[in-house]
């Protein structure tokens, strides 16, 4: 176990459905961390939806937006942080990432991200005819700056939470 581990966040990363909310909030009650959810923020400030940002703002303003809070986020110490599937695309969240805490990949495949996020409407990327084409290419685009800024992979496929969590407590 890295000794870090105790006064660095945890950040998690990976595309959307990939389970970071619910590992980061079940791994932060074990820790007796904070846990924050970048996208869960920036509704709170903004005082609208995702989708609604998306809507007034389209992708590129709430990337905007998504990388000052990240920015922010990354500069507390000790906190359990959930990333939007996005936040690795501007380079500048990927060296703050690095830089200031320990990174966790959630992996997971494009095909069991359909299954998980199929329902779904609050992810406007998915809002498409054919959102496993789209995840799959939103995969093919991130899976390597995913792994540029991993410190540890854990692979989320289809084991129960509670499994997960066990597992990347012995990696961190
Ligand atoms: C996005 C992922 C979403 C949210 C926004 C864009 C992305 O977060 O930030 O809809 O580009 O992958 P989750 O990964 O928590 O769904």
């Amino acid at each position: 176990a890295k000794p870090a581990a105790a006064t660095h966040s945890i950040i998690l990363v990976g595309l959307m459905g990939a389970g970071k909310t619910t590992i980061g909030r079940l791994l932060s009650r074990h820790r007796e961390m904070e846990f924050v959810d970048s996208d869960y923020e920036i509704v709170a400030r903004c005082g609208v939806s995702i989708p609604t940002i998306f809507e007034i703002e389209g992708e590129a303003g709430f990337r905007k937006r998504e990388s000052a809070m990240i920015d922010e986020l990354t500069q507390r110490q000790g906190i359990v942080l959930a990333t939007g599937g996005g936040a690795v695309l501007d380079p500048v969240n990927r060296e703050h990432m690095k830089a200031r805490g320990i990174v966790v990949y959630l992996h997971c495949s494009p095909q069991e991200l359909f299954l998980r996020t199929r329902h779904d409407r609050n992810r406007p990327l998915l809002q498409t005819e054919d959102p496993l084409a789209r995840l799959q290419a939103l995969y093919a685009q991130r899976h390597p700056l995913y792994l540029e800024v991993a410190d540890i992979v854990i692979d989320s496929g289809k084991q129960s939470t509670h499994c997960l969590v066990r597992r990347l407590e012995q990696e961190l």
